[in-house]
């Protein structure tokens, strides 16, 4: 990938502006459940204040509503977080837009956040007037938001048209390199793991995949269509009927690719105190429903994964949650843990069930980042990486 990079700008006594991906899970209360992405931002923001850059960081917190700023939808929480990462303090600037006197007061050496990006009226749609708008506040602008690469909106995308230098940061570097290291040329055989609930969200990813894989693993209720297709039934379990015939295809597209669980460890209610009972999935009754996979597939995909020299995994293959429902889950993060591949996992729910089994340190590399991670797997453009390769090519 060609595209300038943040490590190689000279930022002394420049103006800055980082969008980052500090779109962090948050409590009830609004307080924040999973800091990673603020502390993967922190070596890009401290390298442009190290080097004297006055420094702006801003994000999109949520989807909120074009604007309206709530306090729901503040990144004061994210503020408070940086703030201790980096060890000073940190304001948080409202209304920013359009400068004033915040903006005229910023020195060399130090940094601001800017609020919720998503407030700002044409942000979504990428509105050219306040791409230029923002790109008036910078002499240089980073993207390190991969997490958001995906999307193309003013910060991500617009401003990157306007600013005098446009560059990746070194999370962006990372990222890409990363996925790009797994992908492009992988070290056979390539296994790919698809978990999740729903085929319905990564169907195409998962077409995308058995074309590129040597072995693609199906997990939870993405598993559960393509039982039905190869066994004809799958009793109360969570399915997509109306995708049957997309799993039957792929099924019949890579034959021997896609590995079907034979055994499940099954419930009659979807509960954390449900009774596990494991069966044989020819002997599923109408009211069973699959929880989790069975120690005859998880045998099956261990022996897959053992042999594999690369591997991507995104998705969890059963409801790792509920401790009775969590084996499977649990046997696969740990032979990925043991194996000596390359492995790279993305996406909320893998990095929680990687951190609940305790394997973080034993994962190549692990995603900021969901919808872009899927994105890419896909072999979809990310139109916030296109553009730092146009500017590039000048
Ligand atoms: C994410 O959480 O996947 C990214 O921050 C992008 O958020 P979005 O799906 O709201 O665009
Ligand atoms: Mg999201």
């Amino acid at each position: 990938m060609d595209f300038a990079r943040l490590a190689d700008v000279d930022v002394r006594g420049k103006r800055v502006f980082i969008r980052a991906d500090l779109n962090v899970p948050q409590d009830d209360a609004g307080a924040i459940t999973d800091d990673s992405r603020i502390r993967a931002s922190v070596p890009g923001i401290r390298d442009a204040l190290t080097r004297g850059a006055l420094v702006m960081v801003t994000s999109h917190l949520g989807r909120p509503k074009e604007g309206v700023w709530t306090a729901a939808d503040s990144l004061a929480p994210v503020a408070e977080r940086l703030s201790q990462l980096l060890a000073r303090r940190v304001p948080l600037i409202k209304d920013w837009v359009d400068g004033g006197s915040w903006h005229s007061a910023l020195k060399s050496g130090e940094v601001v956040l800017l609020e919720n990006c998503r407030v700002n009226k044409g942000e979504k749609a990428d509105d050219d007037v306040l791409a230029r708008k923002m790109a008036k506040l910078c002499d240089v602008y980073v993207n390190d938001a991969f997490g958001t690469a995906h999307r193309a909106e003013a910060t991500t995308h617009g401003i990157a048209k306007h600013a005098p230098i446009a560059c990746a940061g070194p999370l962006m570097s990372a990222e890409l390199e990363a996925l790009g290291k797994a992908l492009a040329q992988p070290l056979r055989p390539l296994v790919a793991i698809v978990g999740g609930s729903k085929v319905s969200t990564k169907l195409t990813v998962l077409k995308a995949l058995a074309g590129k894989v040597d072995a693609l693993i199906v997990g939870g209720g993405i598993a559960n269509t393509f039982i039905l297709a190869a066994h004809g039934h799958v009793g109360r379990s969570l399915v997509e009927a109306d995708l049957v015939h997309e799993a039957q295809a792929i099924l019949d597209a890579f034959p021997g690719k896609v590995p079907i669980p034979v055994d499940a460890v099954c419930a009659k209610e979807f509960s954390a105190t449900a009774k596990p009972t494991l069966k044989a999935i020819e002997n599923l009754e109408p009211d069973d429903m699959i929880l989790d996979v069975g120690p005859t597939s998880v045998a099956a995909l261990k022996m897959i994964i053992a042999k594999a020299g690369t591997i991507v995994w995104n998705g969890p293959i059963g409801v790792f949650e509920f401790d009775a429902f969590a084996a499977g889950t649990k046997a696969l993060a740990e032979a990925i843990a043991g194996s000596s591949a390359f492995s790279i996992a993305g996406g909320g729910d893998t990095v929680a069930a990687i951190h609940k089994f305790g394997i973080a340190d034993k994962i190549s590399y692990i995603s900021t980042a969901g919808g872009a991670f899927l994105e890419f797997l896909e072999g979809k453009t990310l139109p916030a990486v296109a553009i730092l390769e146009a500017r590039a090519k000048g």
